[in-house]
């Protein structure tokens, strides 16, 4: 495993980190114990960073993650995040700051984190979503300033809206953010254009999610692939989504033919081929996964020709432009 700078916090991180929204739930059947297992043999192969959220079946993959570090706290650095109050996801831009994210909301949420992780202090805590409106006056980061220097967390970022991932630029540009984690994928490299360069410039660490798509860019899917009840990908991929994700996944595998990857490892040596990118995280379900994507850190660097190949493969969603 290797390790990589995490931008202006130091703090030297695997290349490839742990997703752990799965663990927590609303990706179909998944028990405790294959959880555990998964996070073991991530960890055991070298992985020291871990990302998770509130919402990660309602703290579930908090306190999953947090058994399992017993111990072995400090050699490892875990990333939460707080949500909004109910309300509009993402937030509309008529919301208020302030009222998405109130300070004495932020203060008890907080707290409810540290209990979960079992901890004293949030190494990076993440507001889960965002909204550009508030980058003129944001009033929460302000509040989570306070929170670090009262010693309740040790780092702060975003985690970008989807369909608007440049609206954490702002934060970055004016100092607001220590980490943003965002989705950067051969499928969606749009953060090459401005996002990626914009960390570079301000030193603000990277966390790149959702390497796989939520899964098509493994290769496993084919068009009659079913998702079981209770997993999102149902309606993630209903429709015709699933058959063209499939068909674009299975173009991007002749792409890649005689590079020595294979697709799932090809996804995250693209990510790890920009030079903001701090950490990747895959989501990880069992130890057989764990050893898949950990291994893919000490595979060759992606060469730049076969880069240059996969700059092809972005994929633009928006409805006018998406293509077939
Ligand atoms: N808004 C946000 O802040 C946000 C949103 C999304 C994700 N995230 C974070 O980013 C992490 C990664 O994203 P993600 O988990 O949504 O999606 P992802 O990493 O694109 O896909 C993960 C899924 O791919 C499958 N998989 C993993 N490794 C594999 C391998 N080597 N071969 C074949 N299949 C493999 C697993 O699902 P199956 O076994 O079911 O196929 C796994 O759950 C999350 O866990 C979470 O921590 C944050």
């Amino acid at each position: 495993m290797n390790f990589r700078k995490l931008g202006r916090t130091h703090l030297k991180v695997s290349e490839i980190g742990f997703g752990g929204w799965a663990i927590g739930g609303g990706w179909g059947p998944q028990s405790d114990a294959d959880s555990a297992a998964a996070l073991n043999r991530a960890l055991d192969l070298g992985v020291n960073f871990i990302d998770t959220a509130a919402g990660y079946g309602d703290g579930r993959s908090e306190r999953i993650i947090a058994g399992v570090l017993k111990g072995r706290r400090e050699s490892v650095v875990v990333a939460t995040k707080t949500p909004p109050t109910p309300g509009p996801w993402p937030p509309s831009p008529y919301c208020v700051a302030c009222e998405r994210y109130p300070e004495r909301y932020l203060r008890e949420n907080i707290e409810q984190r540290l209990r979960n992780l079992g901890t004293d202090r949030i190494d990076i805590l993440q507001l889960h979503t965002w909204t550009r409106a508030w980058n003129r006056n944001p009033e929460p980061f302000a509040v989570l300033r306070k929170l670090k220097e009262e010693g309740k967390v040790r780092f702060v970022g975003v985690s970008t809206p989807e369909h608007d991932q440049n609206s954490a630029i702002g934060l970055m540009r004016d100092g607001w953010v220590d980490v943003v984690q965002v989705i950067y994928n051969i499928f969606e490299q749009e953060p090459a254009a401005e996002l990626l360069p914009a960390a570079a410039e301000t030193d603000v660490g990277i966390i790149v999610r959702v390497v796989f798509d939520e899964g098509s860019l493994t290769g496993k899917w084919t068009g009659d692939t079913s998702f079981p009840e209770g997993d999102f990908r149902r309606s993630y991929f209903e429709g015709d989504r699933l058959g063209r994700a499939v068909a674009r996944a299975a173009r991007v595998g002749e792409a890649i033919r005689g590079s020595g990857y294979t697709l799932p490892q090809a996804a995250i040596r693209f990510a790890l081929a920009h030079p903001a990118v701090g950490t990747v995280i895959p989501g990880m379900r069992n130890p057989s996964q764990a050893e898949a994507n950990c291994a893919a850190s000490d595979l060759p660097a992606m060469a730049e020709d076969l880069q240059r190949r996969l700059r092809a493969h972005n994929w633009l969603r928006g409805f006018w432009y998406a293509g077939k």
